[in-house]
């Protein structure tokens, strides 16, 4: 059963309508955000400079008809495609409203906690439930708390997979990664990164082991730190423009300014009944 609204009385968030879809837009001193009932997707955070961290689709269909395009897909209970065709990539929690139920907020930020709403969607699942806190400040993270309600070990996968903008693509390397075993999935291949990740090209990769935190840097001036807990895995995707061309609801030119960087759990995580996991991004700018 979904509780709503905890604390009635917000100061920093409002709702309101677009596309006939409801969003959460947050007005705090430290940050301002938007987020989307539908998929209780992220799609826009700006820090109190007002630099916009996430990249969303020029052309991302935003009337609830498909996942949307940027900001922060949530990719549960599986990640990427699943072995039932029929069923969609990434699984079902970007494809349902999410409730609102509850937000926290003081000085320093605001915490929303929101729950996918499978019971009136299309999509019903019994055995896992899911809830997300977002914590919206100086920095941002985002928590999946999974448990297993069944009576039964329950296998899922999972993905928080954020869309983060660059002012240039060509001009941005990843460091963290040096010395991880990845499998490229374009290539079907694994291979030993070596030295900071550098996109030159279409890239879907899966990265083993990696010692966080990562850091995104831009014409080699660190912009981004991003760190995780409880991930498997990091998933790093750029379409780049030949895969892009595939996609409708992406920008043939929009591969230039965005990368996500993944945290994940891409090989299935088993949970005893009642047992529970968390999976954490936080997303920060360097300390000076
Ligand atoms: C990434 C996957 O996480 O998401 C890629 O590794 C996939 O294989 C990409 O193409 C985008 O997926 P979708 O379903 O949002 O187009």
């Amino acid at each position: 059963m979904l509780k709503r609204w905890k604390i009635m009385r917000t100061k920093y968030v409002t709702t309101k309508l677009s596309n006939g879809q409801k969003i959460y837009q947050v007005d705090h001193p430290c940050c301002t955000a938007t987020i989307s009932e539908f998929g209780g997707q992220l799609l826009s955070f700006q820090d109190q400079q007002g630099e916009e961290w996430l990249w969303l689709s020029k052309s991302a269909i935003k009337d609830g008809s498909k996942a949307i395009r940027g900001g922060v897909p949530i990719c549960w209970p599986w990640f990427g495609p699943n072995d039932d065709k029929t069923l969609p990539q990434h699984g079902y929690a970007r494809l349902v409203n999410w409730a609102l139920v509850s937000v926290e907020e003081d000085e320093f930020g605001v915490r929303l906690t929101l729950q996918p709403d499978f019971v009136n969607s299309k999509y019903e699942i019994y055995n896992l439930s899911l809830f997300m806190k977002i914590d919206l400040g100086t920095s941002l993270s985002i928590q999946l708390h999974t448990e297993n309600i069944s009576n039964f070990s329950v296998s899922f996968s999972q993905a928080i997979h954020t869309y983060l903008a660059v002012d240039d693509i060509k001009e941005c390397s990843i460091s963290g990664l040096n010395g991880c075993v990845y499998l490229d999935q374009l290539k079907n291949k694994i291979s030993h990164q070596e030295n900071d990740l550098v996109l030159s090209q279409w890239t879907d990769s899966i990265y083993s082991n990696v010692q966080n935190p990562l850091t995104l840097a831009h014409n080699g001036k660190t912009s981004k730190v991003i760190d995780g807990n409880g991930h498997d895995s990091v998933v790093i995707w750029n379409p780049w423009q030949d895969g892009a061309r595939l996609l409708s609801d992406f920008d043939d030119l929009g591969y230039q300014n965005m990368i996500c960087i993944e945290m994940a759990n891409t090989a299935t995580k088993t949970l005893a009944p009642r047992q529970s996991h968390t999976l954490t991004q936080i997303i920060s700018i360097p300390k000076s």
